[in-house]
């Protein structure tokens, strides 16, 4: 890809921005679950979860270890296959845990109400957030859990990510109307993780946002 191709895709981040990014090992990602995930469901029964923009799976795996069906959704193929392939090396009982599934979360319907819980890190669609924000959180059943990771929009924070791929934590909680979600926490934080390539450790700035949906009402 020239430079401006790149500049340009990375504004859209479309499918074929992903698929570029994850052929070229830009797209490696995390192959640690990610703390925030770790905390919140320490306190949660296993159930239906759904991983939104997956990646090469390392949520997705750490839940069906814990024993949760996870449902781990990209629009690229190239991190589906990795993350089926590293799933599998790590052992058949997870790996019978989790469907892989090729579909744009812009336009994916698994239905309302599907999982009791719904976590997503950062995923960036072309165009305003919202409305991906908001469909994820109809695919969350009444009384389940939504988890929203992205890079820190804050100013002065997020600097490792390009300014259009940040999230501002007003925006995640706009998202969620408090007759029918209640916001558990909504926060920057600050962890580091190693490099997939083994070139030492870098600091990610995330907001985190939290939220329960209230039983009994639609989202
Ligand atoms: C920055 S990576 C994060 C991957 C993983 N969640 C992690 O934290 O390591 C963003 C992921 O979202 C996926 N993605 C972006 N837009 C998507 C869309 N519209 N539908 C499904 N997946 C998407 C990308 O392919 C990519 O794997």
């Amino acid at each position: 890809m020239t430079r401006h191709a790149e500049s340009t895709a990375f504004e859209q981040f479309g499918a074929a921005y992903w698929e570029d990014r994850h052929r070229n090992g830009e797209g490696e990602g995390r192959h640690e679950p990610s703390p925030s995930l770790v905390t919140l469901t320490a306190g949660l029964p296993p159930g239906r979860a759904l991983d939104a923009g997956c990646g090469n799976g390392a949520d997705a795996r750490w839940l069906a270890a814990c024993g949760w069906h996870v449902t781990a959704v990209d629009v690229s193929r190239t991190a589906l296959r990795r993350g089926r392939r590293s799933a599998q090396a790590a052992g058949p009982a997870s790996a019978e845990r989790i469907e892989w599934v090729h579909a744009d979360l812009t336009t994916w319907e698994p239905g309302p109400d599907t999982f009791d819980l719904v976590t997503s890190h950062y995923v960036h669609v072309p165009g305003p957030q919202e409305p991906l924000l908001r469909r994820l959180a109809s695919w969350v059943s009444p009384g389940g859990t939504l988890l929203v990771v992205g890079h820190d929009g804050r100013p002065g924070h997020g600097d490792h990510s390009s300014r259009s791929a940040r999230l501002q934590r007003g925006q995640v909680v706009a998202s969620l109307p408090s007759d029918r979600w209640t916001i558990v926490a909504a926060e920057s934080r600050t962890h580091t993780v190693r490099r997939p390539d083994g070139g030492g450790a870098v600091t990610l700035d995330d907001v985190v946002v939290h939220a329960r949906r209230r039983a009994a009402t639609r989202a």
